[in-house]
């Protein structure tokens, strides 16, 4: 199948772009297409006040250097006890904060100063509410007798719409959404969105698992069932305007994620887009592609989409990429999604 398609410049709702060597060598591939990149504040340090925010605001976009024209990080704070409401409406009255993002604790990697549970945070998020600030909540139970696949669940059912319930105005997201509950959940709550990663819309349980555990395909939340994925798939090459991309771009050196532990996360900023485009096309549905990748995400955080626009062209035959990358510390790192991006050229013209 070939195809041409032009979309306005698309953004990211949730990408990890780290620190130092890391985010020298990474912030390019996110910078070079996207328009909006919502950065996570889960550095080793949490980004947990507005002056570490911005701090860390400039130093991406030093990392991006040339390529920063036409891309804007949008910063967010981590949610803890350690986190001062009025840092935070002085932050977002500056334009310098954009969100809040909830972690449960040792939930994911650098979660350790998350939260017990999210509903201790109620005060904060009325006031959330009442400034228009929207939290983004990492979904997942870290109850170790709930059945690792069932996680998402249960943290929506138990604490998750306890909070929805009591602060209905709060405009909330579902990161990484990864299971049929967890789009339904989106479906039954209005004020609430979900970002969707180009891993959980293409790969499912037996890929992460079978022939053995791959620990490239190893994410928090962890990439779900074949009837999960194709779930997610209906709703977001469906359209629906509660769906848009959030790569959860997480690149981890391969000593890190082939090592003892494999850390959680993948780095799919290189060709997620690519992947995402792969789905949407052999699903017969490229003309929703756009809603999801540059116009759903943007009309819910209150923003136009862009007038730049990115082209995107899949041939039959493949060209070759590169596999990984390297870091100026010796630090390796795989691109995530290769076989998909083989097919496609991606340009801003
Ligand atoms: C992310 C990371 O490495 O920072 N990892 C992941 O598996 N997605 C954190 C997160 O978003 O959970
Ligand atoms: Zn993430």
């Amino acid at each position: 199948m070939d195809l041409t398609i032009r979309i306005p410049r698309p953004d990211d709702w949730h990408v990890h772009l780290r620190d130092g060597a890391m985010l020298e060598a990474v912030v390019g591939y996110t910078a070079n297409r996207f328009r909006y990149a919502m950065i996570m504040p889960n550095l080793s340090h949490p980004v947990a006040t507005t002056e570490l925010a911005e701090h860390y605001r400039q130093r991406i976009l030093n990392a991006a250097g040339d390529q920063s024209a036409g891309f804007h990080p949008l910063m967010t704070l981590y949610c803890s006890s350690n986190l001062e409401q009025d840092d935070l409406l002085k932050g977002h009255e500056t334009g310098i904060v954009k969100a809040v993002k909830y972690y449960p604790a040792g939930a994911t990697t650098n979660s350790s100063q998350g939260g017990e549970n999210i509903l201790d945070f109620i005060e904060l998020f009325e006031t959330m509410a009442d400034h228009g600030i929207p939290l983004l909540v990492h979904a997942e139970s870290t109850n170790t007798e709930i059945d690792l696949f069932d996680r998402e669940a249960a943290f929506l059912e138990t604490e998750l719409h306890p909070l929805c319930e009591q602060v209905p105005t709060l405009q909330v997201t579902v990161e990484h959404v990864s299971t049929s509950a967890g789009v339904d959940f989106v479906l039954e709550h209005s004020r609430v969105a979900a970002s969707v990663t180009p891993h959980h819309l293409s790969r499912n349980k037996s890929d992460l698992l079978t022939p053995e555990f791959d620990p490239d395909l190893f994410c928090k939340p962890i990439i779900n069932s074949e009837p999960d994925r194709q779930a997610i798939v209906d709703v977001v090459t469906s359209g629906n305007p509660s769906f848009f991309l959030g790569t959860d771009s997480a690149p981890h050196p391969t000593s890190e994620k082939y090592g003892e532990q494999a850390k959680a996360g993948i780095f799919n900023a290189a060709y997620g887009l690519e992947v995402v485009a792969e789905i949407f096309a052999k699903e017969n549905k490229i003309e929703n592609f756009s809603a999801f990748a540059s116009t759903n995400g943007a009309a819910f955080y209150g923003y136009e989409p862009s007038e730049d626009e990115l082209v995107l062209t899949r041939k039959q035959v493949e060209v070759e990429l590169a596999s990984t990358l390297s870091t100026s510390d010796g630090d390796q790192v795989v691109l995530f999604g290769i076989d998909e991006a083989s097919h496609w050229t991606v340009s801003l013209p």
